[in-house]
């Protein structure tokens, strides 16, 4: 297997630069100290100060590795790789995936506040998808967020841990690495259920931006994307970032 792991103290976007190497590579990561044009989901910037943070980019190259058929998988696989690696580094944490993709933890007062953002990037030739960018945010020590962020932004160290940084990022990557080596049918299915249910959506009222109505999920489909339905009507959830429910 050709992999490669970079880290650089400086860097626009580990997102970014990631795809100057990946056509080298089966699977390569790229981490940072610092991001200067993080990117995060729908062309928001992806903000975090210096050293505090972990900023990891996983590329998957698809040309000698085989290719999850539904690509929704890698969304479901992303969430559920960074709660595992969490979990077991900081059990004394709740930790909980809210669709799309970020990754919230328990505060004090039993709030869920967003630890962990994920920005999923592929490209395709034809209908073939060549590679896949895995982009993954996790704040670690940072202790203040912007105001406008504040109330609904955490960190490791805010709930009382010592995040060991490359220690994360190694198993996330470890994690990686075992897993493009068995991509199974079997293995899809069983990955979009665990995801429906550590989504916790199922069954739970859903609003949609813009829209009075409230939504009940339907389906997840291949892609990730959502179908929702109220009142005998279907929708289907181009936007992620786009929908509101409960975490509890
Ligand atoms: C989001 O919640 O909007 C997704 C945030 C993703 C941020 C990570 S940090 C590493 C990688 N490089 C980027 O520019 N963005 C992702």
């Amino acid at each position: 297997m050709r992999f490669e792991r970079f880290h650089f103290a400086e860097i626009s976007s580990t997102n970014e630069y990631i795809k100057e190497l990946i056509d080298d590579y089966d699977i390569v990561a790229v981490s940072a100290d610092f991001q200067n044009s993080g990117r995060g989901r729908n062309g928001r910037v992806w903000l975090g100060n210096y050293g505090k943070n972990i900023y990891l980019s996983i590329g998957l190259n698809f040309e000698n590795i085989n290719s999850y058929s539904n690509p929704g998988v890698y969304q479901a696989e992303a969430s559920l790789i960074i709660i595992e690696v969490l979990s077991d580094l900081f059990p004394q944490i709740k930790f909980k995936t809210k669709y799309p993709n970020d990754i919230l933890a328990e505060n004090k007062n039993g709030i869920y506040q967003k630890l962990s953002g994920i920005l999923i990037e592929n490209s395709y030739h034809g209908n073939k998808l060549e590679n896949l960018i895995i982009g993954i945010g996790i704040n670690c020590d940072q202790l203040s967020f912007p105001d406008e962020i504040s109330h609904k932004a955490t960190s490791l160290k805010i709930l009382g841990a010592n995040p060991n940084k490359d220690l994360i990022c190694s198993k996330i990557i470890e994690k990686y690495k075992y897993s493009i080596q068995e991509a199974s049918h079997s293995k899809e299915l069983h990955l979009m259920e665990r995801w429906k249910n550590e989504l916790s959506i199922s069954g739970k009222p859903i609003k949609v931006q813009g829209d009075q109505r409230t939504w009940q999920l339907l389906d997840i489909l291949e892609d990730g994307r959502l179908k929702l339905n109220s009142d005998n009507e279907e929708k289907i959830i181009d936007n992620g970032d786009s929908i509101i429910y409960e975490i509890s």
